[in-house]
């Protein structure tokens, strides 16, 4: 397993799980060092145990050795990142280096295994690469490229990649596509749930999955903001069309627009293809463009309460990971949000209950912001509480005491997770997105 992040840590621990001897291989020294430790660095419910059980068991284990790691397995899955490059396109700097680094020293057969989420022609990109490596060393070495897009949740990952949805397989190679119907017959015991296709297909799928998500959020922004200027509800409205099972309920919360590690690199990557193919996606512009505004809607909102000069203001601000059950800050909206607020001179009282940490690496340089302990501890003297991630412990609290403890009874709910009735009635101003 080449990179040992969100989805080669996932990936590798689950493959150990069902009895695989499993290598994890990583550039970074500082992090394959905490996780021979026995520290995991990441966030993920249930993988500490799962890794910690797999290590004792002497099914999986962590290395810097890229000669050890070419040497270990048959199969050699690069999980490594694919972050957008400036123009948009994805950065496939770490892909094609774990390319060459198997090419240089490959002894016999491999599978290589695009895991990466990597633009249409990336496995071509990785054959030619590592036929050039065998070439170099004048090795004549046979090898089939597939790919194996991952379709894994962060908060959830783990158990997403235990009980897929499907697994998508785009390879032609009879033997690439034996070794991985094996290596996932585990995980789909109950029913088929591989997809085999083209490579190409395969990796175009992964793009059309997040940008089609993506989409559905995009337009429920746009429709939260119509219903903002017409009175109307979102949310009954996103009950209302959900319940029809051609659109169904999932990804249809309007809030403060898509964050996290895939969403916003894969919309601009699949428009980078579209425009490299002289098919720019007129579709995917708008989807990024709203949902860039979007991430400031509710600074907008707490402007046309509070005034544009919010200095001497106290905003505490409840959630800063992009999403509930991680600690994943990457494009995070509450970055946004934060930036936003501090610019224009108020002072933040953030809490989250996972991502602090990882908060305090990202923004610890902007001024006026501290961490709090608790959610209460946040409010305490604030004039106005945001919402930015629906954790759970946010859904229901003591709106008694926090009106006790804001200085100002205002409430900016970025996610809709409040019933606003319930919320006046405790006596607070309610603000959501989309609602009267
Ligand atoms: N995070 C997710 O939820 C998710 C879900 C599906 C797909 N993906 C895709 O999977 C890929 C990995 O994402 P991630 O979130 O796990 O990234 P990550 O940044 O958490 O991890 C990537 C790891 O790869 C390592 N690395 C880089 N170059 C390397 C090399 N040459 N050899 C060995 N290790 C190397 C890095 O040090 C890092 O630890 C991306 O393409 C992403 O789009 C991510």
């Amino acid at each position: 397993m080449i990179g040992a992040g969100y989805v080669g840590l996932v990936t590798g621990a689950c493959f150990a799980e069902v009895g695989n001897d499993v290598l994890c291989v990583d550039v970074d020294a500082g992090r394959v060092a905490l996780l021979q430790r026995g520290v995991v660095p990441i966030h993920e419910p249930g993988l500490s145990d799962m890794i910690a059980r797999n290590v004792r068991a002497g099914r999986l284990r962590f290395t810097t050795d890229v000669d050890a790691a070419v040497a270990h397995g048959v199969l050699q899955f690069i999980a490594v990142g694919t972050p957008a490059d400036e123009d948009g396109s994805a950065d496939m700097r770490h892909v094609l280096s774990a390319a060459r680094n198997i090419g240089e020293r490959m002894q016999e057969f491999k599978v290589i295994v695009d895991k990466s989420t990597v633009p249409v022609g990336t496995a071509d990109r990785v054959r030619d690469t590592i036929t050039a490596a065998l070439a170099e060393r004048g090795a004549d070495i046979g090898f089939s490229v597939a790919s194996n897009p991952e379709f894994l949740k962060e908060g959830a990952a783990v158990g997403d990649f235990m009980r897929p949805d499907r697994i998508v397989i785009g390879a032609t190679d009879e033997r690439a596509i034996t070794m991985l119907r094996s290596v996932y017959a585990p995980f789909q015991r109950n029913h088929e749930r591989l997809l085999i296709m083209d490579v190409r297909s395969a990796e175009l799928t992964k793009y059309a999955a997040n940008a089609m998500l993506a989409t559905r959020i995009s337009f429920m922004n746009e429709l939260a903001n119509l219903a903002d200027e017409l009175g109307a509800d979102v949310e009954h409205v996103r009950q209302g069309i959900g319940s029809d099972p051609r659109i169904g309920y999932r990804f249809l919360y309007p809030g403060v627009g898509y964050g996290g590690s895939c969403f916003p690199k894969d919309v601009k990557a699949l428009q980078a293809t579209a425009r490299e193919h002289g098919r720019p996606s007129r579709i995917l512009a708008a989807v990024e463009a709203v949902n860039e505004e979007q991430k400031l809607r509710l600074v907008e909102k707490i402007v046309q309460r509070l005034g544009a000069d919010l200095s001497g203001r106290v905003i505490a601000l409840w959630g800063l990971a992009f999403k509930p059950d991680t600690d994943d800050m990457r494009e995070a909206p509450s970055r946004a949000v934060v930036g936003a607020l501090a610019e224009r001179g108020a002072a933040i009282a953030a809490y989250d209950p996972i991502a602090m940490d990882e908060a305090r690496r990202v923004l610890g340089s902007v001024e006026r912001l501290r961490f709090a302990d608790s959610p209460m501890a946040a409010a305490q003297g604030a004039d106005a509480l945001v919402v930015v991630t629906e954790w759970q412990e946010f859904r229901s609290p003591d709106f008694g005491a926090l009106k006790r403890q804001l200085r100002q009874p205002l409430i900016f709910d970025g996610r809709n997770v409040f019933d606003p009735e319930h919320v006046r009635a405790a006596g607070l101003e309610y603000f959501g997105i989309g609602r009267p």
